[in-house]
């Protein structure tokens, strides 16, 4: 197995004393709670309270400043305690926030992956051993009865809705500078964006370079909300978009010009591996030899960071629960092979982009 350097010191040895072992699997088993916990700590303020009074504060002062009664400060209070977010000074009795706490607090990604975990996955994860068994995302049904998440983004309620878009948008919004350069690096006429969903990368492309075209093939629903987003963006007549439902086997990829790139970013891993070359196989048909595919995708052993590595394999249980039931965050060897079976090959890996994206330089074999 590859795995880049700091995950291989954590995941190939005991990192644990045991009596930190003992107190890792309490945590585990307590892990909704200590979740639910942890989001009122931030959702009530108490978070941004301590962070905002170095000196500490007592639990009376906290429940002074919020809107929880005495007993819901006392129980969260006591839980922020040993679950790590707080510190309490035994002399004054007054509490302050730890290192855990501020990150919780002020990591954009840990708030992302809170509000997300909130909003989309809490409720559906009871049906994760459903969803393995079915090879469908029983958790899904909690919001609506469509066979994947996809066909229903337009219609989530406000607040799953909103946080599945901070979620989606956080990781590849940040990769999109390093990408731009990358990708830009040769001369690109026309760019094939597949799953531009609300085309936030098209409108850098053509604001990036003052000629390109990028046509962007999504879901029909997406495809609507894309024009709505992009109607007032400089250079958005040079952004068009083709509704198409790529699962359907006979849906083929546009021959209208020739593409010199095509961008497909987080948008393999919304696949099943046979999925995936049936995909890639219709996009290597329009391929000349000149075209570059590039593949942006968070490879969970190729990750710089542990805790990055660890986001990305919780994520893959979201595409079993909630989105499609059969795809995940890939490692890196499975993807190559899926490449290879569908008559292309990967010329170069680059990572670390942005958050921890790869991208996967392809061309045809
Ligand atoms: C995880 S989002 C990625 C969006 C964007 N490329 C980015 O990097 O933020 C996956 C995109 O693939 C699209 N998609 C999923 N299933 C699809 C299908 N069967 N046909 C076409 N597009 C699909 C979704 O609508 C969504 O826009």
């Amino acid at each position: 197995m590859i795995l880049f350097p700091e995950l291989e010191k954590r995941y190939t040895r005991e990192v644990y004393s045991t009596r930190e072992a003992q107190r890792q699997a309490e945590f585990i088993a307590f892990g909704p709670i200590v979740f639910e916990a942890s989001r009122l700590m931030v959702k009530h303020g108490i978070l941004d309270m301590l962070r905002d009074n170095a000196e500490g504060l007592t639990m009376e002062e906290i429940t002074d400043r919020c809107s929880l009664t005495p007993y819901a400060v006392k129980c969260l209070m006591e839980a922020a305690l040993t679950i790590g977010t707080v510190l309490v000074d035994p002399a004054t009795d007054r509490f302050t926030l730890s290192k855990v706490g501020w990150f919780l607090l002020t990591d954009n990604a840990a708030r992302v992956n809170l509000d997300f975990n909130h909003d989309v996955n809490y409720k559906g994860f009871f049906h994760l051993d459903e969803s393995f068994q079915e090879g469908k995302p029983v958790g899904l049904k909690l919001f609506g009865d469509w066979a994947t998440i996809y066909e229903g983004l337009s219609q989530l309620p406000p607040a799953a809705q909103k946080s599945w878009f901070g979620f989606d948008h956080f990781y590849s919004d940040h990769s999109f500078d390093d990408a731009l350069k990358l990708v830009f690096s040769r001369k690109i006429r026309n760019l094939l964006d597949v799953g531009g969903n609300t085309g936030r990368w098209a409108t850098q492309c053509v604001r990036y370079d003052p000629q390109v075209h990028v046509t962007i093939l999504d879901l029909p629903a997406q495809i609507a909300l894309m024009r709505r987003a992009t109607a007032d963006v400089p250079g958005s007549d040079r952004i068009e978009g083709i509704g198409m439902d790529m699962l359907d086997p006979q849906a083929q990829f546009p021959t209208d010009k020739p593409y010199d790139a095509i961008w497909m970013s987080q948008f393999l891993d919304c696949f099943s591996e046979k999925e995936i070359v049936s995909i890639l196989s219709r996009a290597a048909a329009i391929m000349q030899p000149d075209t570059r595919l590039y593949i942006m995708e968070l490879l969970w052993n190729r990750q710089k960071y542990e805790p990055a590595a660890f986001c990305i394999t919780m994520t893959s249980l979201y595409f079993a629960a909630m989105a499609n039931g059969n795809s995940k965050m890939y490692y890196s060897e499975d993807l190559e092979r899926l490449i290879d079976q569908a008559g292309l090959q990967v010329d170069r890996i680059v990572d670390g982009i942005g958050q921890g994206h790869n991208i996967l330089i392809c061309s045809k074999k």
